[in-house]
């Protein structure tokens, strides 16, 4: 983040600091067929997550030519391959003959992929460079039996997929500067781009996909769901939100704040003082906690469950056991209070799904969780061009 934008944030924190208010909006209701509907999770595969990119996995983890990655999103078997001179591509998991895996979920590394069924062998570019008894196949040359190209991309330290085969004459190379916008921007200008994976994490949530989302985009919640944990670094019920287009940056600031007025604005630094939550729409959240961040993809697996991905990432990767030791203690502290948030997500969903509640609500305080849902709503609308 520039320089001036740093100091106008801490301005405006200063400010709501002394007011005692925060930034609000609208109160709303959120009905429980968001969460339950299973037609209308369906509509949001397609309308929502078929639609934009997600971060799937660190790009270090993709380092060498020939490291690929599986991995299923919303249904999707995907496979992300570093190409031989060093570019990212993403094909369907799905071999061209009967559609067989090529790889399981996970990472790998190899010159070349087999498929484990009859042998078609592809090359790191998705080009099918044999088979067995090739005459066989007169209705499908070679050429016609390449990998089924994905939108990919790299950005801010991660692999971004849109999970979804690529339309005939579609560019599958995304342009990710353009939809990460100025938040990508500010989150570059930290230099994200280089920074390596210290921790990664996979799990299991049983909660719809958006619950999660709507645990971070409040801090009305800090000051009682996180009182053994965050509650005391920060001021109750503040936030600050921006947005751009449908990505929110959410500042929180710290208790530690107001030391600031003791310094000049040109030694104003916001990384010490506040936390800044990035959701990139629809399901990418990067937490800048000053010298490093932690990123979560969550990713729906069914109306009632979704799968989070997460990652740790640091400047460099530690040297000593000492600077290894500070890092192992940020994760745990991070996965401690987001481990509040995720079982209290699952806890609701649990009650909505003993049909407790017609509607959910969300004060003013929660207005950017309101704005989340309205962008998936007019997503699903019918006619949207797409
Ligand atoms: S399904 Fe892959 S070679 Fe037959
Ligand atoms: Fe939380």
């Amino acid at each position: 983040m520039q320089l001036e934008e740093q100091v106008a944030l801490i301005r405006r924190a200063l400010a709501l600091v002394e007011g005692g208010g925060s930034e609000s909006g609208e109160p709303s209701r959120s009905p429980v067929e968001r969460y339950l509907d299973p037609t209308r999770f369906q509509r949001e595969l397609d309308g929502v997550i078929r639609r934009f990119p997600l971060a799937v996995c660190p790009s270090a983890s993709l380092a060498r030519p020939g490291d690929s990655f599986a991995i299923d999103v919303a249904g999707t078997p995907l496979l992300l391959v570093r190409g031989a001179r060093g570019e990212l591509r993403a094909f369907l998991n799905a071999c061209r003959h009967r559609g067989a895996r090529l790889q399981a979920p996970g990472a790998a590394s190899q010159r070349a992929f087999t498929c484990p069924y009859h042998s078609w062998t592809y090359g790191l570019d998705g080009a099918l460079r044999g088979r067995p008894h090739e005459a066989d196949f007169p209705h499908a040359p070679a050429s016609q039996c390449s990998l089924a190209p994905v939108p990919a991309g790299e950005a801010l330290g991660f692999a971004w997929v849109i999970p979804r085969g690529a339309h005939p004459g579609e560019d599958v190379q995304l342009d990710l500067r353009g939809y990460l916008g100025r938040f990508g921007e500010d989150l570059r200008n930290w230099g994200y781009d280089g920074w390596q994976p210290f921790h990664q994490r996979e799990f299991a949530n049983a909660a719809n996909w958006k619950i999660p989302f709507e645990g971070n985009l409040e801090t009305y919640h800090f000051q009682y769901a996180h009182r053994n944990t965050i509650a005391g670094l920060f001021f109750d019920n503040l936030l600050m939100a921006d947005h751009d287009g449908r990505h929110h940056r959410i500042v929180l600031p710290k208790r530690s704040m107001p030391m600031l007025r003791q310094q000049p604005e040109s030694d104003w630094r916001i990384g010490p003082h506040a936390n800044i939550i990035y959701c990139f729409f629809p399901a990418t959240f990067i937490l800048h906690e000053g010298d490093h961040a932690n990123a979560f993809t969550v990713l729906p697996e069914a109306v009632d469950r979704s799968r989070v991905l997460g990652t740790t990432l640091i400047p460099e990767l530690p040297q000593t056991d000492r600077s290894r030791e500070y890092w192992r203690k940020n994760v745990e502290s991070f996965w401690g209070a987001l481990d509040e948030d995720f079982a209290l997500g699952v806890s609701q969903q649990s009650t909505l799904a003993g049909g407790a509640r017609r509607e959910l609500l969300f004060g003013r305080n929660e207005w950017c969780s309101a704005r989340f849902h309205a962008d998936v709503e007019s997503l699903l609308e019918p006619g949207w061009p797409g």
